[in-house]
């Protein structure tokens, strides 16, 4: 699979870089600022004491610009001749250096191959002037960050009086639209957005809402379903309600099912069900108790047995295959979650009937889907009641609350995360359900 290519262009000041640096933290991307390679190229032609709009001598300065990259803990910095060139490109006369020097074609192409040859080895996100349109017309994520002049030139103001450079907001102001104007009206590759990217306007958000707005269109565009993959749910859907509501009344009579919670499910959004599972029977039982469509991963076996497999197949569930890690089953579930669907993992992984749930072991990939999809889980416990006939199942459900990714523990990502809010997801199951770990009895040492 390629990698993920997120394109983030822009005017300056519309918070790009700020925003795409957390947005990659949190979201696990190399975050690629291009307008610091530009204002390398105008920092070395500044040093080399030339006009930055005398064209033809920038040009031929080029072959002798060495510019390299180092990642340090994550951030990227900017060699020029072997040192790093730090907050030196961020004055106010490198902007205008830079400026000129990105409207000359041969710089442009100069630095085009050395971005495209970050994506190759890894996800990324680069924010810029012509990310979408020029150097990946073909990424996934096309986003136009932009705000109105004065909120653009407020925030630079603030940013460099805290650098301790003096300057009026006003001159700021006037050095922005100046930049604008040069960088929007320059005959190669001027600032504008993508056909098929989307427009964020920042005006009116502050740091905070920036970021979860760029992780939304993040997620939304990643996992955007083709009008066909949207039929297609729509008609599994349709099966599914078919199915509860024709053989419901079958199940809800050989099957007593006592709900608590129900008004715990999230009426609409993505969302991830967790279960612990004892029989097959439970997916009945659970698509009774909860009143909304839901994707139920199955082991891929169950869609090799005739009629089961016709329903489950034409009701959404998802095939897993439970030897390995299931990539393709989770891309799926992940896809669902995201458009707003509810999908359901049993954690366990396999049925554990008659098992204290408190003592049986757990994976995360639930919780792998969860962060990715950027969805809740909704933690549910499934507990057999005692039965006097073993054709009457008696079964008791209890709904939690949905957990949020705060609530569990999500920042990064990563499988120590994922570990960790699966234990905790896992907990709160039992919980619901009143397990408690059984502790070994006690030996005679102990006493
Ligand atoms: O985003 P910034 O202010 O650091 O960018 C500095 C200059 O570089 C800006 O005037 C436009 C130019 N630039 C560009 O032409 N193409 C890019 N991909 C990034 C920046």
């Amino acid at each position: 699979m390629s990698h993920l290519k997120v394109a983030v262009d822009g005017p300056g000041g519309a918070g790009k870089s700020s925003v795409c640096k957390e947005v990659a933290r949190r979201l696990n991307l190399l975050y690629i600022d291009t307008g610091a390679l530009y204002r390398t190229v105008g920092l070395y032609v500044k040093r080399a004491g030339i006009d930055p709009a005398d064209r033809d001598a920038v040009v031929a300065s080029l072959p002798a610009l060495s510019i390299g990259v180092r990642a340090e803990q994550g951030r990227q910095i900017i060699l020029l001749d072997g040192a790093p060139v730090g907050d030196e490109i961020r004055t106010q006369e490198i902007s205008m250096y830079a400026s000129r020097v990105s409207a000359i074609p041969e710089v442009r192409a100069k630095l085009l191959d050395y971005q495209r040859g970050f994506a190759e080895e890894f996800d990324v996100i680069l924010d810029g002037r012509d990310i979408g349109t020029v150097i990946f017309p073909d990424a996934q994520v096309k986003i136009f960050l932009t705000a109105s002049p004065e909120a653009r030139a407020h925030r630079r103001y603030l940013e460099l009086t805290a650098k301790g450079v003096e300057v009026t907001e006003e001159s700021v102001l006037a050095e922005m639209n100046e930049r604008d104007r040069a960088d929007s009206t320059r005959e190669s590759a001027p600032l504008v957005a993508a056909a098929d990217a989307v427009t964020l306007d920042t005006s009116d958000l502050d740091f905070e809402g920036s970021v979860d707005a760029v992780i939304s269109l993040i997620k939304a565009q990643r996992y955007a379903l083709t009008p066909e993959k949207k039929k297609k749910i729509k008609r599994e859907k349709r099966s599914y309600r078919f199915f509860y509501y024709t053989l419901g009344w079958l199940v809800r009579f050989f099957h007593r099912i006592k709900v608590t919670g129900r008004e715990n499910v999230p009426r609409s959004g993505g969302c991830i069900l967790c279960s612990n599972h004892i029989a097959i029977l439970d997916i009945f039982s659970i698509g009774a108790s909860v009143p909304r469509p839901i994707n139920f991963l199955a082991k891929r076996e169950l869609f090799k047995v005739p009629i089961l497999s016709f329903l489950i197949r034409s009701a959404g569930a998802i095939p897993l295959e439970r030897k390995k890690t299931d990539l393709g089953a989770i891309r799926r579930s992940v896809e669902l979650a995201a458009n707003g669907n509810l999908v359901a993992i049993f954690p366990q992984g396999h049925r554990q009937p008659g098992k204290n749930p408190a003592d049986t072991e757990f994976k995360s990939g639930a919780a792998l889907v969860a962060y990715r999809a950027g969805v809740p889980i909704l933690p549910v416990c499934i507990r057999l009641k005692r039965q006097k006939y073993r054709i009457f199942r008696r079964t008791e459900i209890f709904i939690g609350k949905p957990m949020s990714a705060e609530e569990l523990g999500f920042v990064n990502g990563g499988s120590a995360e994922y570990r960790e809010a699966a234990a905790k997801v896992f907990s709160e199951i039992c919980r619901l359900g009143n397990f408690e770990k059984t502790l070994p009895a006690p030996t005679e040492t102990d006493a």
